[in-house]
């Protein structure tokens, strides 16, 4: 399984061959991979990797040794349901496959591939029905990195304006840096100055004053988790945009794949949010930038609450909760 170590962007393009599931769960963990649908896929192709040696064994032995990589895998982040759900499905298709190790890995691989050309076709589909958000000369505010690096496809959050410059829309995307791991400014720049798509970094915190002078049409963003009432957890500060977005009357879209909703969760209190290191926050790119001794709060995700969302761009159309159903 090849990957692009993305905590090395933008200043590198490094890519990595993982050959264990402890290596795929690491990667996870350390965001070299990242994003609620390429967790998923990633930790579907982990399996398939770390299970390959175990072609050669009886059905019995396949199959607890793929539920051990998927626990080891399916631990190695907590908020986005994506991870999880790929993994179930993946175990649930082991386990209703006739046959020994090597038909259930061949299996295994077909449905990891499928997940990931699943998710292709998502994002097509969700930009297309995003589309219809972005007039031609619209300014949209984005948070995070929701586009290719983050899923299988073109995106999420950044699928309707991929869609828009390709049909010739002029649409300008400014850009939340996105602290403290900076997904905005590493990779969804990346992304946008590759495309060639007009756009703007900007500190965090100039989102508000964006929005008061009226220069942000719509706010599109992602998310890792959409509970059962529409509550969703995504990067740390959507919430902010959230309140922001309605105390300045400016549209606020939620644009994910359905594998993102998690009818078993009422609503977002229940939604488990990862706690990750200070380190990320007292320090950038290795060096220091709060003294020693200081302390730090870095929750990786928040919760916003159903009211403030305009509307969820999916696969399915842009629909309101409650939700129910299959993924
Ligand atoms: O910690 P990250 O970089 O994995 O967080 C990613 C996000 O919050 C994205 O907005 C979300 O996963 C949607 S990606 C299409």
């Amino acid at each position: 399984m090849r990957i692009i170590d993305q905590r090395a962007l933008p200043d590198a393009e490094l890519t990595r061959d993982l050959e264990s599931a402890e290596s795929v769960a690491d990667a996870i963990r350390q965001l070299q991979v990242r994003g609620a649908p390429l967790i998923g896929i990633a930790a579907a192709m982990g399996l398939v990797a770390a299970t390959r040696h175990q072609r050669s064994a009886s059905r019995a032995d396949f199959v607890a040794r793929a539920q051990d990589v998927a626990a080891l895998l399916g631990a190695s982040r907590p908020t986005a349901v994506n991870l999880r759900w790929a993994l179930a499905r993946m175990l649930r298709v082991a386990e209703e496959t006739p046959g020994e190790g090597s038909d259930l890995w061949e299996r295994l691989r077909a449905e990891a591939t499928a997940i990931w050309e699943e998710d292709r076709a998502m994002c097509r589909r969700i930009g297309e029905h995003g589309l219809t958000l972005l007039a031609d000369g619209a300014n949209v505010l984005t948070h995070c990195n929701t586009g290719a690096l983050a899923t299988g496809g073109i995106g999420t959050a950044l699928a309707p304006i991929y869609l828009a410059h390709e049909q010739g829309r002029k649409v300008h995307v400014y850009v939340d840096e996105t602290r403290p791991l900076l997904q905005g400014s590493r990779l969804t720049m990346w992304e946008l100055v590759h495309a060639g798509i007009s756009c703007t970094l900007i500190t965090d915190a100039t989102a508000a004053t964006l929005m008061r002078q009226a220069k942000i049409d719509v706010v599109l963003v992602g998310a890792d988790r959409i509970c059962a009432n529409g509550d969703f957890a995504n990067k740390i500060g959507t919430y902010g945009l959230a309140v922001l977005a309605r105390h300045h009357g400016v549209p606020f879209y939620c644009a994910a794949p359905w594998s993102t909703v998690d009818v078993a969760l009422a609503d977002g209190d229940l939604i488990p949010i990862e706690q990750r290191s200070p380190a990320e926050v007292t320090m950038i790119a290795g060096r220091p930038i709060a003294p020693d001794q200081a302390t730090a709060l870095n929750p990786a995700f928040d919760v916003t609450p159903a009211r403030y969302v305009t509307g969820f761009v999916t696969d399915r159309g842009i629909v309101q909760p409650p939700f129910s159903g299959e993924s």
